[in-house]
């Protein structure tokens, strides 16, 4: 049987996706802007099973080669979207996948977002479909974490929330990755997966009473993102991306019931990153659903920037990643 390995990135969101018309298919109430990551990737390969109709098979592939059956609780949301995937290719065999991370597990960056886009690339060239990009993001995003329709495309990426038809809701490149070579220094203050998944938050947001606010400025916001990817203008995006960065937060704190995502060393890492910039250091802090902080800044920036975070008490480690190229194809199998 053939097998096909891809890669697939996570990406961060400048503008946040946070609640959801229909959270099943995650169409979104508001349109998102993200930037795709070039080091934290998922890796997965994907291999008809013969004669096993509809029996799919989940491993997890550790870094030494070895595979370890997935967990029922990873497993069960993988399954149904094998299960979706099929019944769009019109096929009936069983799929064999292994997956596994780039960046570090315990990282708290679990990334269901380059998760699902990798699952969704390896599983359709297995039953021999060529989606175009634009149905390939469409149907990670029916895999219900939404944010991996972005994950699909490299650079800079759109998804607009839409009055369209369900089947037109995916997302578009706004920029490529060379167009603007923007890092991102993740810090790690906080490991383990977090409390309150995405799904849940979603589900809560539209209960805070400033959601309705937040979804007033959001226009604006859009079009200042979109107008610093396009000029290039690091002191432009900034702001807007701490201003998102704690609306999220600040829907999630007062939804209801209340999501607390930040640890104190989210804090440590937000005040210190006001400190470099004090100094000279075009840095700007963004956070998805959890306590740790992306900092974006330029390359000039990125080796103060990191080496100031590594040295914080409440950093364990950081990641030192920037905007990629999107998914690949990969030679190596994981099995
Ligand atoms: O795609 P989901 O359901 O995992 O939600 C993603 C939510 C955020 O990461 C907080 C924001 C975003 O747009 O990526």
């Amino acid at each position: 049987m053939s097998k096909n390995t891809v890669s697939a990135p996570a990406n961060i969101a400048f503008v946040k996706y946070w609640g959801a018309t229909d959270i099943e298919r995650a169409l979104p109430l508001n349109s998102s802007i993200s930037m795709t990551l070039d080091e934290c990737v998922t890796l997965c390969t994907a291999e008809l099973i013969d004669g096993a109709p509809h029996r799919d098979e989940i491993w997890l592939a550790e870094p030494d080669g070895r595979l370890a059956p997935a967990p029922p609780e990873f497993s069960h949301r993988v399954l149904a979207h094998i299960e979706r995937l099929r019944k769009w290719a019109g096929r009936e065999e069983g799929v064999r996948i292994a997956t596994r991370n780039t960046f570090p597990a315990a990282a708290g960056l679990a990334s269901s977002a380059s998760g699902f886009a990798a699952l969704t690339l390896a599983v359709t060239r297995t039953f021999g479909l060529s989606p175009s990009p634009g149905e390939l993001s469409l149907l990670a995003r029916r895999s219900g974490s939404g944010s991996a329709c972005r994950s699909v495309f490299g650079g800079y990426v759109e998804w607009r929330a839409g009055e369209g038809a369900e089947e037109d809701n995916h997302a578009l490149p706004l920029a490529s990755a060379d167009h603007w070579d923007l890092r991102d220094v993740i810090a790690v203050v906080e490991i383990g997966p977090k409390t309150v998944s995405s799904l849940d938050g979603h589900r809560r947001a539209p209960t805070s009473p400033y959601y309705d606010r937040r979804r007033e400025l959001l226009g604006g916001r859009l079009d200042r993102v979109r107008s610093a990817i396009r000029h290039r203008d690091l002191a432009a995006l900034g702001p807007v991306l701490e201003e998102e960065a704690i609306d999220l937060h600040l829907i999630a704190m007062s939804s209801q019931p209340s999501i607390f995502y930040w640890s104190p060393g989210t804090l440590e890492v937000l005040r210190t990153v006001r400190e470099l910039r004090q100094e000279g250091l075009e840095a700007w802090a963004t956070m998805d659903a959890g306590a740790n902080v992306h900092v974006i800044c330029d390359p000039d920036s990125e080796e103060g920037v990191a080496e100031r975070l590594t040295g914080l008490a409440s950093v364990g480690f950081v990641i030192r990643d920037g905007v990629g190229n999107g998914p690949e194809a990969e030679s190596q199998a994981l099995f």
